[in-house]
């Protein structure tokens, strides 16, 4: 650690170790850093309404309310500190760099506190970190970035807090399981690598994204098992591959700006059980082969323009179809309204979304005159 400060308190708790020798348990280095980082963190606290951490005093670190420890992965005779749980403690503080000293943590959950600031760059030390949960706070800032360097990251939930801006594409090449940005106000667009990462559930909601749903998205077909979008800003045409999405349970793409038609293919989607589509520009038949799947129990589609569908999506054991332009059905948009929007043609290659077909190569030279002298 190149923190001048932070050297010094670990001069200084070597020399209290030596001097006092803990009676209960074996302490030993990593230990003693997890101490320098937890006391660091103890002082940045300005609010501990619940005493969660009244008992964080002295060297036995491992007895401190919502710290856990275990063997070290690399030293079954090491103890470490693996986790962190401080969920729903209403603390109020900031997270200081000091914590990047807790270097076998594979656990890190803070959510609901008062904690602000920012995720402080020595976190990318935590190489062994597998769920880092900082959720329902009060951080600021950009996305943060040190969790990309961490290879070992599954779980990473940084919804409901101010976060603001990019998100990194790089984010997708690490292999998350689950994703949570929703409710903060990024603003991006779902990259083309999506599809390099693992992900089974993917919760965006209530941010800025401002552009398409890629056609990557159909790569995570072996993991991907939830997909939430609600009120994200997407724009264009659905991608014609969606279909290929046969694990995903849930699908919530509500709230939008999405256009042209459901995807036939989507008949695909094999276990498909809540399918929520509402408030987007969407239009066209509403595919039979979508309100034929044998586990879809909610299909929503209100507020859209569809203007028809097939008799076997009412007999869906819930589903709602109002404000559309589906004729001989109760509680839809006027006719004006409807032919309205019909009166313009959607073109899905209008959003710059589905990356361009490749331009046709260009033909060969014609050929030379002899040519025609083969047979
Ligand atoms: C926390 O500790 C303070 C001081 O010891 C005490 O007055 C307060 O009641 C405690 N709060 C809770 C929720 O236990
Ligand atoms: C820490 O916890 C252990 C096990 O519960 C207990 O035996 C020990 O006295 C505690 N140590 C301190 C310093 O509180
Ligand atoms: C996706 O992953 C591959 C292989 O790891 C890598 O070569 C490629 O650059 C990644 N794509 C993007 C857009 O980062
Ligand atoms: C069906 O889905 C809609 C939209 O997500 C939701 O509001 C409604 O509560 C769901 N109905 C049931 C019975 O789950």
């Amino acid at each position: 650690m190149k923190n001048p400060s932070l050297t010094l308190s670990l001069g200084v708790i070597f020399s209290i170790i030596f001097l006092f020798k803990p009676s209960h348990q074996v302490s030993n280095p990593r230990l003693l850093q997890a101490y320098a980082a937890l006391q660091a963190w103890k002082h940045v606290i300005t609010s501990d309404p619940n005493n969660f951490t009244a008992n964080w005093c002295g060297l036995q670190v491992c007895n401190y309310t919502g710290v856990y420890c275990a063997p070290a992965l690399d030293d079954p005779h090491t103890i470490t500190v693996a986790g962190i749980d401080l969920n729903h403690a209403n603390v109020a503080g900031s997270l200081p760099e000091e914590l990047g000293l807790l270097t076998d943590l594979a656990i890190f959950h803070i959510n609901s506190n008062r904690f602000c600031g920012t995720v402080p760059y020595s976190f990318r030390y935590l190489r062994l970190l597998h769920e880092f949960d900082i959720s329902n706070n009060q951080f600021t800032g950009q996305f943060p970035s040190s969790v990309l360097y961490i290879p070992s990251l599954k779980y990473l939930d940084v919804r409901y807090n101010n976060f603001h801006g990019e998100v990194p594409s790089a984010l997708f090449n690490l292999k998350l399981d689950a994703l949570f940005l929703n409710n903060n106000r990024f603003q991006f667009s779902l990259p083309q690598n999506i599809g390099n990462s693992s992900l089974s559930v993917i919760v965006l909601a209530n941010n800025d994204l401002k552009g398409c749903i890629p056609s990557s998205l159909a790569n995570l077909k072996d993991t991907l098992n939830e997909v939430i979008l609600i009120n994200s800003g997407l724009r264009g045409c659905l991608p014609s591959n969606l279909g290929l999405l046969d694990k995903v349970r849930v699908f919530d793409i509500s709230k939008n700006k999405l256009v042209g038609a459901l995807p036939e293919s989507m008949g695909g989607m094999k276990n498909l059980e809540q399918l929520n589509v509402a408030q987007n520009k969407l239009s066209g038949e509403v595919p039979a082969s979508i309100c034929s799947l044998t586990k879809l129990e909610n299909f929503t589609y209100s507020y859209n323009y569809f203007c028809g569908e097939p008799p076997i999506c009412i007999k869906l054991p819930e589903q709602d179809d109002r404000k559309n332009c589906i004729a001989y059905r109760p509680l839809q948009r006027s006719p004006q309204e409807c032919a309205t929007f019909y009166a313009h043609l959607v073109n899905c290659d209008a959003f710059g979304c589905t990356p361009r077909s490749p331009p046709p190569p260009s033909p060969p030279p014609p050929p030379p005159h002899v040519a025609s002298h083969y047979p």
